[in-house]
């Protein structure tokens, strides 16, 4: 069966409540009376203050699917400033993001960390966008594949076959996000091959033919086509480009040309 693309918009620390709903309910208007055999899997990350009002427009139309753009792995307890997955699910998430190079640099986030959010994901019934990718110095040192391999390993470590056919992978190099600087989509391609090369090992044949994997890093509505006309890209993470319903929804766009 082929994989279902995923065009997701992290947000970042990025718009107010009244930006949020306004963005929401713009992108309601372009896409939602595309035929959903077509439209791509979309999805939108705001900050969690928006979370709740954003839902509010989403729900019921199934065209639009929310995401936190982070989590904690416990479920209550003394854990000042933290949101529980239950807590996200309950204001519509299906999907969170964890992993995400800022996250992992400004935030001291470790494999460990991440594969504990992804279990307590995976536990309550939510998907989760789990972010890899190397640095500058990493790729010029020829350490691209091992460093994604091991962050891989890291995060599905003791999660069943059937939860990581069920989980979304982003493959994001570091020296792309934010800088202009896309990844060349055919090097994009080969280093998602090896995950999902990796997730083969670790979880077989039918997980690493179910799980999406996909390129996150300057993805524009110019770039979206080429990156989706790849056989192992199911979709994009988009930052600045999702902020705009003109461009996000160009890029949504530039994916059913491709894919519908
Ligand atoms: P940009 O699209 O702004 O490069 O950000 C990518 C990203 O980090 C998405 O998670």
């Amino acid at each position: 069966m082929p994989r279902k693309p995923i065009i997701a918009g992290n947000w970042k620390l990025n718009k107010t409540v009244k930006e949020a709903v306004e963005f929401t309910e713009g992108l309601k208007k372009v896409i939602c009376n595309i035929n959903r055999a077509i439209l791509p899997e979309v999805v939108i990350a705001p900050v969690f203050t928006s979370l709740y009002s954003v839902n509010e427009i989403i729900k019921g139309s199934n065209c639009i699917k929310l995401s936190a753009q982070n989590c904690y792995w416990e479920s209550s307890g003394a854990f000042t400033g933290e949101v529980a997955v239950d807590m996200l699910k309950e204001v519509g998430c299906s999907y969170i993001i964890i992993g995400h190079s800022e996250r992992r640099q400004y935030f001291c986030e470790s494999d460990e960390m991440i594969n504990k959010k992804a279990k307590a994901i995976l536990a309550s019934g939510v998907t989760p966008i789990i972010c890899c990718g190397e640095t500058l110095e990493q790729r010029e040192a020829g350490q691209t594949d091992s460093h994604i391999k091991s962050q891989i390993e890291a995060a599905l470590k003791d999660i069943s076959e059937e939860d990581i056919s069920k989980s979304v992978i982003a493959y994001e190099p570091i020296w792309a996000i934010g800088t202009g600087k896309t990844c060349d989509s055919v090097e994009a391609n080969r280093v998602i091959k090896m995950i999902r090369e990796t997730v083969k090992t670790i979880a077989g044949d039918n997980a690493a033919n179910a799980i999406r994997i996909l390129y996150g890093g300057s993805v524009k509505p110019s770039t979206i086509e080429e990156q989706m006309s790849q056989s192992d890209i199911d979709g994009a993470l988009v930052g600045g480009a999702s902020l705009t319903v003109e461009s996000f929804a160009g890029i949504i766009d530039g994916c059913m040309k491709v894919k519908a």
